[in-house]
């Protein structure tokens, strides 16, 4: 190591071809080889002395942490959300902040869909009842659940993905209405209708919460959201835990003010409130929206490009603010 080669602290195992890529430019990596990432005073210890950090949505780099690292000049974040960045501390401090767009949006649409089928269908549900040994046959008015094609999708938040999940609705003849804070042009979402929330909720057979969190997206959906909605609804959040009140969840799951739900992402998440761990009528996954081999290489290789074009001097390809 000379004594101004960059940097890189990793808090969180990646694929070898991308330590290798920084290596080949001339970083000294040093990297966490664990899928549960660094944290606090883990994370600091692995990146004292380090110019720069890549790190994934579960290592929280906030201000108190970014004290204790006075040689950072860049974060390269492994996730399109970075609500796990101070953003606004790491630039007081001439940091850059970058993230990975574009790369996800398709697969993580896709998972959107698979959870919105896995809830409706009752898959999950169905699926552990059977390895149980129940299943005596085929029952007419048994596993019951609601359609797909043909209903009214609602999307909240109409973005790179919630327009990735719009467009697989035409396939399925299915009616798109979407709330975003802006109405989108025509051309921007052509099969899709902009409502106000309470209308989105109100008519909806299926609603998909694509928002980034923020303190203006904190329990967007809570009780009195969830009165609005059909008995039959599902709600599925492939966005960010705290979008929705996870408590207010389980008990509009429990009480059938809801029919089901998909869930990616939760409140504190690894941990997931007891309720809903018990619920049938809730299909839990451990935030993968993005996870195919192909996506999350393509992430942590975008995250790699980043802090290439920051060291070679560049503004990098996709800075946050
Ligand atoms: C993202 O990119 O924001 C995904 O949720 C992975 O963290």
């Amino acid at each position: 190591m000379t004594a101004n080669s960059p940097q890189v602290a990793i808090g969180v195992r990646v694929f070898p071809e991308s330590i290798a890529k920084l290596q080949a430019a001339g970083f000294t990596v040093r990297a966490h080889d664990s899928a549960q990432a660094l944290q606090g005073a883990d994370l600091v210890a692995l990146a004292k002395g380090a110019n720069s950090l890549l790190v994934s949505a579960s290592s929280r780099v906030d201000a108190a942490l970014l004290e204790q690292l006075p040689h950072l000049r860049m974060i390269a974040n492994i996730g399109v959300g970075y609500n796990n960045i101070d953003v606004a501390a790491a630039q007081a401090r001439g940091i850059q902040v970058s993230n990975t767009p574009d790369v996800l949006t398709e697969t993580t649409a896709d998972m959107a869909w698979a959870l919105m089928f896995a809830a409706a269908r009752r898959i999950s549900e169905s699926e552990r009842w059977l390895r149980e040994g129940h299943w005596q046959g085929i029952a007419l008015d048994g596993w019951l659940g609601v359609d797909v094609h043909g209903s009214t999708l609602g999307i909240i938040g109409m973005g790179r993905i919630g327009s990735a999940i719009a467009r697989r609705a035409q396939g399925f003849g299915m009616r798109v209405l979407y709330h975003n804070r802006t109405q989108l042009p025509a051309t921007t979402a052509p099969n899709a209708t902009w409502v106000e929330k309470h209308t989105l909720l109100q008519e909806s057979d299926h609603v998909i919460l694509v928002v980034p969190y923020s303190p203006q997206t904190h329990h967007l959906i809570g009780t009195s959201e969830l009165a609005l909605m059909k008995p039959t609804a599902v709600l599925v959040n492939i966005a960010r835990g705290g979008v929705v009140d996870d408590v207010a969840l389980a008990q509009a799951l429990k009480s059938g003010q809801i029919g089901a739900a998909g869930l990616d992402v939760y409140e504190n998440e690894p941990h997931i409130h007891a309720e809903l761990l018990a619920l049938p009528n809730a299909v839990l996954t451990p935030h993968i929206g993005s996870a195919t081999k192909r996506t999350r290489l393509g992430m942590v290789n975008l995250a790699v490009d980043n802090l290439l074009d920051w060291h070679v001097g560049k503004i990098p390809r996709n800075t946050v603010s």
